[in-house]
């Protein structure tokens, strides 16, 4: 075992809970009668979807995604992969992709890419989170929580290496 990594709150679960109030806010103005999909990128943003979902109180449908951004460590690598892709056909229809974090962008501009190529009738970005300092692709976020610093973050689905996802706060991961 090495050392225990040293973390620090970023954001209260309660400071989480404003923002995702807002989220739904306004994503319940823009798509009330619209039976949106909503599509979440595994793993990191099944909490923020479960908590999402829940303040929306209209007819809507949920998907899931798995891509493979990282390949190794902290850095992004730029290079994308579909791993799981949607299950149902979302063409005609209107696609919300949930994200944990935007980063550099590379994953959500290539998913939206991915996406636009099955024609839904409208394709927008919700992200909990998004490190501007670190934009290397510009992506459009049309519903965003909170801003974070350029840091490692960790919890409320958000992982390092799998670990500190069931942290109910969000935490900079001091290395
Ligand atoms: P991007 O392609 O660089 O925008 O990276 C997006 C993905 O990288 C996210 O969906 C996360 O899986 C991961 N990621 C980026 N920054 C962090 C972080 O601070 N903590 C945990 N995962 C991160
Ligand atoms: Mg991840």
């Amino acid at each position: 075992m090495g050392s225990e990594p040293k973390l620090s709150v970023l954001f209260t679960s309660d400071e989480i809970e404003a923002a995702v109030n807002r989220l739904a806010a306004e994503i319940r103005r823009d798509y009330l009668n619209k039976n949106p999909i909503l599509i979440a990128v595994l793993k990191g943003s099944f909490i923020f979807l479960a908590d999402l979902i829940r303040r929306l109180d209209f007819p809507l449908e949920i998907e899931f995604a798995q891509l493979s951004s990282y390949e190794r460590g902290t850095e992004s690598s730029g290079k994308i992969k579909v791993v799981q892709d949607v299950q149902s056909n979302i063409k005609g229809r209107h696609a919300l992709v949930i994200e944990d974090i935007i980063d550099t962008g590379f994953t959500a501009a290539f998913f939206l890419d991915h996406l636009r190529q099955k024609k839904p009738a409208s394709l927008k970005l919700c992200s909990l989170t998004d490190k501007p300092s670190r934009t290397q692709v510009e992506v459009n976020i049309d519903y965003l929580g909170l801003t974070v610093p350029d840091k490692f973050i960790v919890g409320y689905g958000i992982d390092w290496d799998e670990k500190f996802r069931n942290l109910p706060d969000i935490y900079v991961l001091e290395q």
